[in-house]
């Protein structure tokens, strides 16, 4: 990484951008390989020197240029965008922050977090700049705590969770976008001079447009083996804003946090506002590096179970909608155990008397089981289950009331919905009050009585279907602009109190498809729903998508109907995440059943390899008419590859594909798994044993002379 020289530089930059701070005292946040270098200035400010790949010999680290002020604020000096930027009491718009002290302690075994305290010498405000670093797993989670110590109502209008500066020749951008059914999307630029943002204002199903999470390449683009890389992300389930900014100097901040838009946040005398985490990786070496990182960080620390095992289920949503009763799951539940899944998922469609949930239009909120389509309730379909030795779990969607429901009858106060104007729907529904405690406490007593009801229940698909919009909180009052915050604080309440009752239920996060993907919601959820498009095609690209960022035993995948390939591709693509069934096993013919039933039995095999391995992206969807991965386990015993041929020609040259993450000296057999009874494999290789040498450096053929668009193959690796 490259640093300015401070020739020729305004006065005012002089005194943040320069200057060598010999003396000044450095705080040096570390991982294995990755280094953030702060330094306090002689003027008491806080600067970043460093942001990149550890330096050998430490001693380095102090003769570091002094660099940026860490944590910038606003209406001082500075005229980019801020940190922080607030409004005191006295209606003052500006802050300074003098460091004050720092601490270093040892949440667990594996990270060192540094708090290092910041103070305006003129009011009582205390800023806390938290670093969390993650020695092993090169991960730097940033948060702030900010300390109104002042008599009255201070007002936050921003309040970032990190702010980042980069000193490169160049950069790069990769961010995921998509819409309902196309979540995920990877698109790539050049940054600019000036600003690029990234937000969202949906409030409630946050990511639908824009995922909270990027990469930023530095002087190159980054490939999966080599460049300069950081993937961030906010740990956030709602508005979120990443601001790049590239100055008259070519430097680049990045400011990352809860999106401020109509969100200046009241904090009240004497209370702590804590943002979200912002979480990091760096490496010098590509972002097939980072995404590990990243992968092995979450499992051990974050996501609920990350390293637990998972479920396979069959779930009834594309096969019946809403149009069953006790005796058609009776039957979908026989199919369950006949197709080898573990669990049978009950989806939308089950509650609702007065106004029964037989479509779309009614019922949410009133969380009771619909007598005449469930005479005997849940109670009685866990029992079924169990008697057929499967599990049962249930969807439902806690955050959300219809207007046809005895719920916004009895409560119309615990709505979001504007005064005076007529109410604003989206699929028929409108979202709950969650910044009142009371509809908070609605919220979890429904998951509790559901939960605690019955004991047998295995799993919950936690759904929200729709975004926040001409929103007013009853309950607010002349605090509106606390409501997108408070909405997720309280939900995350909502969510501790039922995990500190409910520690290990397997819950999956679902936001009409993945409009809710984020690592703050999975401490509490064991996965997530990635999208209602499950098109294979599609999933390819959805799914490399989130294999960026979030590990594949959270990533829900399910074989249905949609798209028009063969049932082996729909299941290869669904087997290189977290596995599941939304189909008519029914209608599957002889060979196809047959099929699925080994397909499960292979993933129970290899799926320890899948969901805990380290993953190598050898060839991207984005760069060719295929997709290739594969995942290696921790001591490179096994390894499962993954080969998607999309919309090949048929005479297209494709080369062998180079392999990663194998033991050189180890000798691997590569066998095709998962193929059509009586088909062959079109694995040019298959059954022969290479070393982990050769399959890196030379290859596998991996379709032949069977190269076709819409085909795929599973080829399992086995050290000898
Ligand atoms: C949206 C989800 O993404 C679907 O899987 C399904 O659960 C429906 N909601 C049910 O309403």
């Amino acid at each position: 990484m490259k640093y300015k020289k401070y020739i020729l530089l305004p006065a005012l930059a002089l005194l943040t951008t320069g200057l060598h701070a010999q003396d000044g005292k450095r705080i040096a946040i570390e991982t294995d390989h990755t280094a953030l270098i702060l330094n306090i200035g002689k003027n008491g400010r806080v600067y970043q020197s460093y942001l990149g790949e550890r330096l050998a010999d430490a001693a380095d680290n102090n003769v570091l240029p002094q660099g940026k002020e860490a944590y910038i604020t606003g209406g001082m000096e500075d005229q980019f965008q801020p940190a922080i930027r607030i409004t005191h009491t006295d209606g003052n718009p500006s802050l300074e922050l003098i460091y004050a002290d720092k601490k270093v302690i040892h949440p667990d075994t594996g990270s060192t977090e540094t708090i290092i305290s910041l103070k305006d010498p003129q009011y009582p405000i205390t800023v806390n700049l938290h670093y969390q670093a993650y020695a092993h797993e090169d991960v730097i989670k940033a948060w702030t705590e900010i300390v109104n110590g002042e008599k009255g109502t201070i007002i936050l209008n921003d309040y970032a969770s990190s702010m980042l500066h980069f000193d490169a020749g160049s950069y790069w951008l990769t961010q995921f976008h998509g819409d309902w059914a196309y979540e995920m999307q990877m698109q790539e630029s050049k940054l600019t001079s000036g600003i690029k943002e990234i937000d969202s204002k949906l409030g409630t199903r946050a990511d639908m447009y824009q995922s909270p999470m990027f990469l930023l390449s530095l002087n190159k683009l980054s490939d999966e083996t080599s460049g300069e890389v950081m993937a961030g992300t906010l740990a956030w389930t709602g508005n979120f804003r990443f601001h790049f900014e590239q100055d008259q100097n070519n430097s680049l901040r990045v400011v990352s946090g809860i999106n401020p838009y109509a969100s200046a946040y009241q904090l009240a005398a004497g209370k702590t506002f804590t943002t979200p985490a912002f979480i990091f990786s760096y490496s010098a070496h590509g972002r097939g590096q980072v995404s590990r990182n990243l992968h092995a960080w979450a499992r051990n620390y974050d996501v609920m179970d990350g390293n637990k095992s998972r479920l396979v289920l069959l779930n009834n949503w594309e096969t019946t909608t809403f149009n069953f009763n006790e005796q058609r799951l009776d039957g979908i539940m026989d199919d369950a155990v006949k197709l080898g899944a573990d669990l049978f998922l009950l989806d939308d469609g089950w509650f609702g008397n007065k106004y029964p949930r037989s479509n779309d239009k009614a019922g949410l909120g009133d969380w009771q089981e619909t007598k005449t389509k469930l005479p005997n309730g849940i109670t009685h379909l866990v029992k079924q289950a169990d008697a057929k030795g499967t599990k049962f779990g249930i969807w439902i969607e806690p955050e959300m009331v219809n207007p046809k429901s005895e719920l916004y009858e009895k409560h119309p106060d615990w709505i979001i919905k504007l005064p005076n104007r007529a109410e604003n729907y989206y699929r028929n529904q409108l979202v709950l009050d969650l910044a009142n405690p009371k509809v908070a406490d609605f919220v979890f007593n429904t998951m509790d009585d559901l939960i605690g009801k019955h004991p047998g229940l295995a799993f919950i698909k936690w759904d929200c279907n729709r975004l926040m919009s001409n929103n007013w909180s009853p309950y607010l009052k002349d605090k509106q602009s606390n409501l997108y915050v408070d909405y997720v604080l309280n939900l995350y309440d909502v969510l501790k109190r039922l995990r500190a009752k409910y520690p290990h239920l397997p819950i999956m996060l679902c936001s009409g498809g993945g409009a809710r993907t984020d690592y703050e919601a999975l401490k509490y959820f064991t996965e997530f729903w990635a999208s209602d498009d499950t098109d294979p095609l599609e999933r390819v690209y959805i799914q490399w998508g989130y294999s960026n960022f979030f590990p594949s035993n959270t990533v829900t995948c399910h074989v249905t109907s949609w798209g028009k390939q063969s049932l082996k591709f729909r299941t290869d693509v669904a087997m290189m995440g977290k596995l599941g069934y939304d189909i008519d096993v029914s209608k599957m013919t002889p060979d196809e059943l047959a099929f699925s039933q080994q397909a499960i039995k292979n993933y129970k095999r290899l799926s320890s390899v899948i969901w805990f391995g380290e993953l190598y992206r050898l060839v991207s969807p984005y760069e060719a008419n295929r997709a290739v991965l594969m995942y290696v386990d921790g001591i490179k015993a096994k390894a499962v590859l993954f080969n998607y041929n999309l919309n090949i020609r048929e005479r297209e040259q494709v080369n062998r594909v180079r392999l990663q993450g194998l033991d050189p000296q180890k000798k691997y057999k590569v066998e095709e798994v998962n193929m059509m009874p009586g088909a062959k494999p079109i694995l040019a290789d298959n059954g022969r044993t290479y070393t982990g040498d050769y399959l890196m450096k030379i290859g596998l053929d991996l379709n032949g002379w069977h190269l076709k668009a819409l085909t795929s193959s599973v080829v399992e690796m086995t050290a000898q």
